[in-house]
């Protein structure tokens, strides 16, 4: 794709992955456990969006995850992945129907294979938004992801630092999974 989109170009289309692995605490349980999933993503690209002077290309994208045959996802997020290539500023907005926006953002060259983005509560230019129920229960305090792109695929791992009520210590939420490419079929005419 063109290189407008810098380093997110190399993810746009449809993705993927069933080795997915979620760290994170399980009300069910009373505790701290693993949860594999299958995962699909769309991204889809546009721009440029003009600030100013500033012209930004980007994908649009909406991500599900689903454990063993269950019909419905039980995580989902949609959002936008944006890049300055000016700067080299990347910056992935998204949301998380917990009551959860992200606006993560770092720095990449135009060709990066890899690249780190990352947000904090409360932080003033990449910060995490929650509702009351999650600052006073369960409140996510940082989150890291690592992008690292490969040959028809892709792999992320990311960490949510959570404040859980439950527990003593920040617990790290994290979530690992590499996407394949899969073939979108369009109806003829
Ligand atoms: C691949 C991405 C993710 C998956 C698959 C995922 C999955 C999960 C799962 C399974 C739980 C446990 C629910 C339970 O059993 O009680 C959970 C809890 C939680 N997640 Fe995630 N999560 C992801 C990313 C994130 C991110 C990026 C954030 C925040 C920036 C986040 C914030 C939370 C919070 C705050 C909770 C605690 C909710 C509660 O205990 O009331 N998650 N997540």
């Amino acid at each position: 794709m063109a290189n407008e989109w810098g380093p997110l170009g190399a993810l746009a289309g449809s993705w993927e992955g069933e080795g997915g692995l979620d760290t994170s605490f399980h009300h069910a349980d009373d505790k701290v456990g693993g949860t594999p999933y299958l995962e699909k993503v769309t991204f889809a690209p546009f721009g440029p969006v003009d600030n100013g002077s500033q012209h930004l290309y980007g994908l649009d994208y909406k991500t599900a995850m689903w454990r063993n045959d269950e019909q419905d996802p039980f995580h989902t997020e949609i959002g936008y992945w944006l890049w300055d290539g000016a700067t080299g500023e990347i910056l992935r907005a998204f949301s998380i129907p917990r009551g959860i926006t992200v606006l993560a953002g770092g720095h990449a060259d135009a060709d990066a294979t890899s690249f780190t983005l990352k947000a904090a509560v409360g932080d003033p230019q990449y910060p995490i938004g929650e509702g009351q129920y999650l600052t006073a229960n369960a409140s996510s305090v940082s989150y890291e992801v690592t992008v690292t792109v490969g040959d028809g695929t892709w792999s992320y791992a990311e960490t949510t630092m959570l404040r859980m009520k439950e527990l003593p210590d920040l617990l790290p939420h994290t979530d690992h999974n590499t996407l394949h490419k899969v073939a979108v079929h369009h109806f003829p005419g």
